[in-house]
This record gives C-alpha cells, sequence and structure tokens, in this order.
C-alpha cells in the first residue's frame, strides 16, 4: 500500500513551521486550508506554463467587460494568484491600474515588481485587509482544488461581493477536476481523484455550482457564462500539449496521497499517470474550462 514518505516540517517562523515536505515536494503547513497542491518552484513553473496556454484557449486575460475601465484605472485584485502571472500580464497591459495578487503560499515573485502590482501573502479564507467595495474588477482562476463547498458558499463568494463595489465586475474561471475520455487510466485517475474531493468536502464539479452560489447573494444583476473543451494533446496544438503537462505534472505532485488512496504503489501510480498521456494520443481525451462574470447591482 503506498504511503506518505519522507515526510517532515522545514522553514521556522517565530518558532512555527511554515511548510511540510512530502514525497520531496513543498506544500503549505495552513490549518484551515484543505489545499493538497505543492508551493515550490516546480508548481511555479507549472502554473506560469499553464497561464500562458489558458490565455491561447480564451484569447485574453479576462471576460467582463472591463476593458474601458482597465484602460482609465482600476482596482483589481486575483485571489490564489500563485506565480501571479496573470496579475503581471495584466499589469503590463494596464499601467494606469492598480493590482493586487493574494495567495497562501509566497510562490508569486517579490523582487523588481512593476509599480501598479503588490503580492501579499494571505488565505481568501480570513477576511481580507481592504475595505468594502475597494476593487472594481474582482478575479480568481483554478481554486477547485482550495476550498471545501461550504467555504465556497460561506466564505469566498460572499468574500469576493464584499470587495466588489457596485457596478463593479467579479469573474470567476474554474476547471472541471476530470478528465473526459475513453482511457482506462485516465478514468480510473479520475475516479481516484473524485474520491480524494469528497472525502474533504470539496466538490470537483463546483464550476456548476457557481451560477447558483453567485445568483443566491442576490448582489448581482447579470452573470455570463462561457465553456471551453480542451482536446489534450497534439490534437490540441501547442496549448493541448501544455495543459496535458499541466495535468500530469499536477497529478505526480498528488502522488503521495492518490497511491494510498487507491491502494497502489507509487512507481503504480506514476505509470498510470504516463499512460494518461499515451490514452490522450490514441483516444481523445478533454478537460472542460468554464468562466463566468458577474456584474454587481449598482444600488448595492
Ligand atoms: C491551482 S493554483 C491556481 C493559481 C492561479 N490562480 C493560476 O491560475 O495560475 C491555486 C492557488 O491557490 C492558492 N490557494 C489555495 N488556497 C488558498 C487560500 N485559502 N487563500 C489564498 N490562496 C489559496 C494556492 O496556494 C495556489 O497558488
Amino acid at each position: 500500500m503506498g504511503c506518505f514518505f519522507s515526510r517532515r516540517f522545514i522553514e521556522a517562523e517565530n518558532g512555527k513551521m511554515r511548510f511540510r515536505i512530502i514525497d520531496g515536494r513543498r506544500f503549505h503547513d495552513i490549518s484551515n486550508s484543505e489545499y493538497f497542491v505543492p508551493n515550490d518552484d516546480e508548481e511555479a513553473d507549472r502554473l506560469v506554463g499553464f497561464h500562458y496556454a489558458m490565455k491561447d484557449i480564451w484569447g485574453g486575460l479576462f471576460y467582463s467587460p472591463v476593458e474601458e475601465k482597465l484602460r482609465q484605472g482600476a482596482r483589481v485584485i486575483d485571489l490564489g494568484c500563485g506565480a501571479g502571472t496573470w496579475i503581471l500580464d495584466m499589469a503590463k497591459q494596464y499601467p494606469y491600474s492598480k493590482f493586487v495578487g493574494v495567495d497562501l503560499s509566497p510562490i508569486f515573485p517579490t523582487e523588481g515588481l512593476p509599480s501598479n502590482v503588490e503580492f501579499i501573502e494571505y488565505n481568501v479564507l480570513d477576511r481580507l485587509p481592504y475595505e468594502d467595495s475597494f476593487f472594481d474588477f474582482v478575479h480568481q482562476k483554478i481554486m477547485l482544488a482550495a476550498f471545501t463547498e461550504a467555504q465556497w458558499e460561506e466564505n469566498v463568494i460572499p468574500e469576493m461581493t464584499r470587495l466588489t463595489r457596485p457596478d463593479g465586475w467579479v469573474e470567476i474561471l474554474e476547471v472541471a477536476g476530470y478528465l473526459v475520455s475513453d482511457g482506462n487510466a485516465t478514468n480510473r485517475i479520475s475516479e481516484a481523484f473524485r474520491n480524494f474531493y469528497t472525502s474533504r468536502g470539496m466538490n470537483f464539479d463546483i464550476w456548476k455550482e457557481i451560477p447558483h452560489l453567485l445568483e443566491n447573494t442576490n448582489a448581482f444583476s447579470e452573470i455570463r457564462k462561457e465553456t471551453k473543451a480542451i482536446v489534450l494533446g497534439k490534437k490540441g496544438g501547442i496549448p493541448g500539449q501544455e495543459t496535458l503537462r499541466y495535468c500530469t505534472v499536477g497529478l505526480r505532485a498528488c502522488r503521495s496521497f492518490l497511491s494510498a488512496d487507491m491502494d497502489i504503489m507509487p512507481e503504480h501510480y506514476d505509470s498510470l499517470v504516463e499512460v494518461i498521456s499515451i490514452e490522450a494520443e490514441k483516444t481523445t481525451t478533454y478537460y472542460n474550462q468554464y468562466r463566468y462574470c458577474a456584474h454587481k447591482n449598482i444600488s448595492n
């Protein structure tokens, strides 16, 4: 049976250990967060590559009709900014706007930042240090592994709503937590992932709930939705190949706990992940993405 191994704690801050090392990868050690993906350089690299693939897939950096406001000067926040590439790309394009990236872990850059960018290490589940209605545009992408379904409802959506000014926009981009395929290995890992998510109170179909969660706040006058199915591997061109890399590198990062959950050796798990790439080329594997934007009521 697989198990956690080489587990130790590193980087003390004020006597408190900040990170955990599991299977050679660095993870956060924050008790009220269920987020289970590493926060090291390898992960930052994965996120940067996927940022550019997504920009290509969606044909731009955002969905909300905020272009004009961004040109004039807007306040923008990205929750769970990761390596910060979305923020840096936006900041370059809109020099009169101010950008804040927030992440639980310090995997964003800290040096040589443009003057219109700030990154803060902060847990979105704690009330953020900004007054109500402070931002014109509140953005968040790929956070399905970050929050339980209850946290989405009780913390995340209310906090996004609180931070957005009346007439401002909230935008959420989510991926499905699984790959759609006829391949056995792909489906086996997707099923293990579903069980893992469920056991932690998370919903790997959270994209389905997002419109209802936004509607239930009664704070938005209009909610828009767009969907894309990305074909993985060579058939999907450069974005498809980069997305396949994003998925397989991400799955390898989850080896210690998914192999344990599946009751297989880590080496067996690695070989299944390798087969996912082969199945993507032999059959067709899709990775679905969804984006929503919501206009906050002028009277709120
Ligand atoms: C899959 S990554 C996506 C990063 C980025 N949005 C992107 O698209 O590249 C999820 C990020 O959310 C961060 N995160 C998870 N839980 C968080 C929380 N409670 N508060 C702030 N950030 C969180 C993680 O540290 C990680 O960087």
